[in-house]
C-alpha cells in the first residue's frame, strides 16, 4: 500500500513554467526516494546522496520562486517567504536528526518520517496554495512567449 505520506505529481500542480515544473518533480520524486531509502535501511551512502540532492533543488528552486515574487512584486511575498521557510527549518531538523543518529534505530527512523510527512503535506498544500497563487499572478504579469 502507498504510504499516506507520498506525494504524486498531479496536473493541478502545473505552474505554466517549465522550471519551475521540472524543479517541483525533482523535489517530488527526491522526497519519495529518501522516503523509500529511510524506510528500506538503504545504503548510508545512497540516502546522504539523496539528502544532498535534496539541499540543492531546496535552495534553487526556493531562491527561484522568491526572485520571480521579487521581480513582479507578488503580493504575498512575506507568506511565501514564511511559508519556504517553513519548509527548510523542518527540513534541517530532518537533517540532523538523519546525521546525529549513531545507527538508524526504530525512534529515530520514526522521528525522521514524521518529518518527512510534515514535509510531504506541506509540499501538497503549498503547491496548490502559495505557489498557486504566485503562478497565476505571474502569467499575468509575463506574456506568453512568441
Ligand atoms: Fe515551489
Amino acid at each position: 500500500m502507498e504510504p499516506i505520506g507520498l506525494v504524486q505529481w498531479r496536473t493541478e500542480y502545473e505552474s505554466g513554467i517549465e522550471e519551475i515544473d521540472r524543479q517541483h518533480k525533482d523535489i517530488i520524486n527526491t522526497l519519495n526516494k529518501i522516503y523509500w531509502a529511510i524506510e528500506d535501511n538503504k545504503a548510508e551512502g545512497r540516502i546522504q546522496e539523496l539528502l544532498n540532492a535534496f539541499d540543492f533543488y531546496e535552495t534553487e528552486h526556493f531562491k527561484l520562486e522568491e526572485d520571480y515574487a521579487e521581480k513582479y512584486n507578488f503580493p504575498r511575498i512575506k507568506e511565501l517567504k514564511n511559508s519556504h521557510n517553513f519548509f527548510k527549518t523542518t527540513y534541517k531538523q530532518l537533517r540532523q536528526h538523519y546525521n546525529e543518529r549513531v545507527e538508524i534505530f526504530q525512534p529515530e527512523v520514526q522521528e525522521i518520517l514524521h518529518l518527512h510527512s510534515i514535509m510531504n503535506k506541506w509540499l501538497s498544500i503549498h503547491l496548490i496554495t502559495l505557489d498557486k497563487e504566485l503562478f497565476d499572478f505571474l502569467r499575468e504579469k509575463i506574456p506568453p512567449s512568441p
